[in-house]
């Protein structure tokens, strides 16, 4: 059985993500197409041990793929993406730009793998935030429902693309030579500081980041009650987000129960032994598959007996390119 790949974004930080996770992951692509803007056209990549030349992204690139894996902006998510559907593709798409429609699934296989069923040509990957924070909640809302949660997260740089890591290596280059250090990218330098603005700030107070905890929570935990609550952070950290998490559910977890639930759940990794220094760190679960969850504790807050809890994932991979590559086997499980 033929299956046609095709990256849109190929060039991008989470674009050279995915020719890793599916070369790791032993996707069994038949041909794979690699899509990028007009000045990469005609760059050399690899993926599993062969050369592919970037070509520009086209209406017509679409032809013959079946499996179209979108890492650009998104505007060019909500320009191509029905493209790519309406050539017979299934787009599984990074951006937020479907995550909220309601024809659209928003996925993390270990939460919701049965939504991608549903697909209309279109699934979205979701926020990479969401996903790490979820990864950790989840399999506890599955045994007592999620009353409130509460996240404040410290997110890597490679959030904001390719680019951006860019800058902050060359921060450190110029902090290093004594040069004064250029701020391009991002609203604030990143090299020694950190600042709460991740996407743009909306009415209420909250930046969109924020917001898609909210949002994305409800539609991929299908709770749509759910009361959720972020504080997101941009720290200077390459490729790794780690997310402090307060929750209450409607019958109280106690720590040990929570470590006993995720220890069994897929994809995640408890990592909590405090005395030993033992805490997931963004070093420590850079390009690892699995999200690690550590310091569970009682949140000594919460009347209702609330926990409290450290989550850390590779955003690059469990949080953008991995999670995608992960809905394409749940597609191609199913041809
Ligand atoms: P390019 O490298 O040619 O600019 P990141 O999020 O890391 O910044 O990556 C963004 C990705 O989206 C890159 O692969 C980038 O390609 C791609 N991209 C940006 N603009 C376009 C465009 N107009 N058409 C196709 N791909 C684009």
């Amino acid at each position: 059985m033929s299956c046609n790949v095709a990256i849109v974004g190929a060039t991008g930080a989470v674009g050279a993500e995915f020719l890793i996770q599916l070369e790791q992951r032993r996707f069994p692509f038949t041909s794979l197409k690699l899509l990028a803007s007009d000045r990469s056209a005609g760059k050399k990549l690899r993926c599993a041990g062969k050369e592919y030349t970037v070509e520009a992204l086209r209406p017509d690139s679409f032809k013959g793929v079946n499996i179209a894996l979108f890492s650009a902006s998104t505007a060019i998510a909500k320009e191509y993406a029905p493209i790519a559907r309406d050539a017979g593709a299934v787009v599984i798409d990074n951006s937020s730009a479907f995550r909220l429609e309601s024809d659209v699934p928003l996925v993390v296989p270990e939460i919701n793998p049965d939504a991608a069923r549903r697909h209309k040509g279109i699934i979205a990957n979701p926020n990479c935030t969401t996903i790490v924070a979820l990864m950790a909640v989840g399999p506890l809302h599955k045994v007592s429902k999620i009353t409130r949660l509460i996240i404040s997260s410290y997110q890597a740089i490679s959030g904001a693309g390719a680019e951006a890591m860019a800058e902050l290596e060359q921060q450190t280059r110029d902090w290093v030579a004594g040069r004064p250090l250029k701020v391009e990218t991002q609203p604030q330098q990143i090299l020694f500081n950190l600042y709460p603005h991740i996407d743009v700030f909306t009415d209420n107070g909250y930046t969109k980041e924020e917001m898609k905890l909210t949002f994305e929570g409800r539609k991929i935990l299908d709770h749509p009650t759910l009361k959720a609550a972020a504080t997101c952070v941009r720290v200077p950290v390459m490729r790794c987000h780690s997310v402090s998490i307060n929750v209450e559910f409607e019958r109280k977890i106690a720590p040990d129960e929570a470590r006993s639930i995720l220890g069994k759940s897929s994809g995640v990794e408890v990592f909590d032994n405090p005395a030993k220094a033992e805490y997931p760190t963004p070093l420590r679960y850079t390009q690892k598959e699995k999200v690690g969850v550590g310091r569970i504790r009682e949140d000594i807050s919460s009347d209702r007996g609330g926990l409290a809890l450290w989550s850390v994932g590779d955003q690059l991979a469990k949080g953008a390119a991995q999670n995608a590559v992960q809905i394409a086997e749940l597609l191609i499980k199913r041809r």
